[in-house]
């Protein structure tokens, strides 16, 4: 009897320890996944997952960081998995909150996993996993969350040069808000769009606000504003009389302000310097009249050329506004030898200290060059028979013309360009031709391939990140990516193909 009393005190005293461990492994994973270690936390939850696999929160642990880490198949496949098990071992589900994670993925906006995996040859690709912002993350996800719990419309502004990792920045925060249920409305303006009255305003309303529970909700003339002049609107819509009576900027605060009603909201804008005059005007009186909104507005700006709206707007930050101002440096030392490690694996410590150190020199700490330069380096670049390095590692990437930038950046770009499928090559050649905000349709047209084949190309784009994509089309993540890519990948014949094919007697910058 002693011996088994002994053994019932073992095995509830095992499994005591057993349940704290999972805790403080899940609640390591996530504190991780939330200031960007993806890597680190998947590491965490996969070890809680082994340990107790019944277990609801360490399940989501484990599928949330997996499609942080752009495996979105993976953590479907584990959920249901997980599912099966639950049914089979315990007769039960997967708790409410798991579910409504797994349905979260599911409608994001499928990345194909086998082109997220391994170059064309088979060789695997390590995508840059993102480094050295942990602080960053941190304030701007305490910041909405601050402004859902409080019920405070929150001003979030992401300032610096190009290339130094704003448009990835917001892009990571926003991942993670929505996989937390945070309602996004999100848009990218460009350079065009400067001159087209309202052309922000509506591409926000295009980039995802009809997802937005409570919307419906919102005044059917604000409905009906938006019904007016755009498609989605009046099919999602019918019954909103359309109506040219209530300006862009008034409908969108209405829906917004019904939106969040319902759930905390994020209204995300990257490029804002080229917003136009309007929008940014209406997103001054958005944050005014919406004031006891659960509303963050976050915007990444370069900080030319100088907008007076946005100056006015940031400067009420700490007045009549929260929120953050942040100001992105370029990665320092440490963070370049740690995106060194995870973009070469093999490499001895020797190696990647001498790797860091020329990459720290040639990309100045710039994210973007830094990546391309490690990219290259682990398709077999050796960048010790490339002698001269940049010149003026200050100046600013959208003004440096391909000529200027360091030898081992161009090659870099070459040997990243060469790897894509030929698909993919094809298409980012057409992008390169046409410009900014280019629409698959258009981009299918101009390389003459099926709409499937077109469609998988612009994933491994834009899992690559050459391209980012937003309702309105595909842009290259860089100008300076695209002049080098337009200069020397694509030939004249090809580049007036391009453009017949398009219509296009002419690119848009
Ligand atoms: N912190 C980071 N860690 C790793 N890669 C990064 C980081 N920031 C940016 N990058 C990469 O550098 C490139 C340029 O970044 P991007 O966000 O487009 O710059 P910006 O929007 O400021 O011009 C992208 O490929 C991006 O994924
Ligand atoms: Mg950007």
């Amino acid at each position: 009897p002693g011996a088994s009393e002994f053994e019932d005190w073992l095995a509830a005293e095992r499994e005591l320890w057993r349940r704290r461990c999972v805790e403080v492994l899940v609640r390591g994973s996530e504190s991780l996944a939330h200031t960007g270690g993806t890597h680190e936390a998947s590491a965490l939850a996969a070890r809680a997952l082994a340990l107790e696999p019944t277990s609801d929160r360490a399940l989501g642990a484990a599928i949330r960081c997996m499609s942080l880490a752009g495996d979105r198949a993976g953590a479907l496949e584990l959920f249901d998995r997980f599912q099966a098990r639950l049914a089979e071992e315990l007769g039960t589900e997967p708790d409410e909150e798991v579910r409504a994670l797994a349905e979260r993925i599911r409608r994001q906006r499928g990345v194909r996993p086998e082109v997220t995996l391994t170059w064309p040859d088979g060789e695997p690709v390590v995508r840059p996993p993102l480094e050295g912002r942990a602080g960053e993350m941190g304030r701007l996800l305490e910041a909405v969350s601050r402004s859902a719990r409080e019920r405070r419309a929150a001003l979030l502004v992401v300032e610096g040069e190009s290339g130094v990792g704003k448009t990835r920045l917001i892009d990571e925060v926003v991942t993670r808000l929505r996989l937390d249920g945070v309602s996004i409305a999100s848009a990218r303006a460009v350079e065009a769009d400067c001159a087209e009255p309202w052309s922000g305003v509506l591409a926000i309303a295009r980039g995802g606000l009809l997802d937005a529970p409570g919307i419906g909700a919102a005044p059917p003339d604000a409905l009906g504003a938006l019904a007016a002049v755009l498609p989605e609107w009046s099919e999602r819509f019918p019954g909103a009389p359309p109506n040219d009576a209530v300006p862009p900027g008034r409908a969108l605060a209405e829906i917004l302000r019904a939106a969040a009603e319902e759930r905390p909201v994020v209204l995300a804008v990257d490029d804002t310097q080229w917003l136009d005059h309007d929008s940014a005007s209406a997103l001054g009186a958005i944050l005014r009249d919406l004031s006891g909104a659960a509303l963050s507005v976050l915007l990444a700006v370069v900080p030319h050329p100088p907008r007076a709206e946005l100056d006015e707007l940031r400067s009420r930050i700490g007045r009549d506004l929260s929120g953050e101002a942040l100001r992105l440096r370029p990665l320092d030392r440490a963070a370049l030898r740690r995106l060194a490690e995870r973009m070469l694996p093999g490499y001895e410590p020797v190696a990647i200290d001498r790797v860091t150190r020329r990459v720290a020199t040639d990309s100045a700490g710039m994210p973007l060059l830094a990546v391309e330069l490690l990219r290259a380096v682990a398709l077999g670049l050796d960048l010790g028979t490339i002698s001269e390095a940049w010149p003026e590692p200050l100046r600013t990437l959208d003004q440096t013309l391909p000529g200027e930038l360091p030898d081992a950046v161009v090659a870099a770009i070459r040997i990243g360009f060469r790897r894509l499928s030929p698909a993919a090559q094809r298409v980012l050649a057409a992008a390169a031709v046409l410009g900014d905000l280019v629409p698959a349709g258009v981009l299918e047209h101009a390389v003459s391939l099926g709409p499937d084949e077109t469609g998988i190309a612009l994933d491994e784009l834009e899992w690559h990140r050459w391209l980012i994509a937003e309702p309105r089309g595909y842009s290259f993540v860089a100008r300076i990516v695209r002049r080098v890519v337009e200069r020397d990948m694509v030939t004249a014949g090809q580049r007036q193909r391009v453009l017949a094919a398009a219509g296009r007697p002419e690119p848009r910058y």
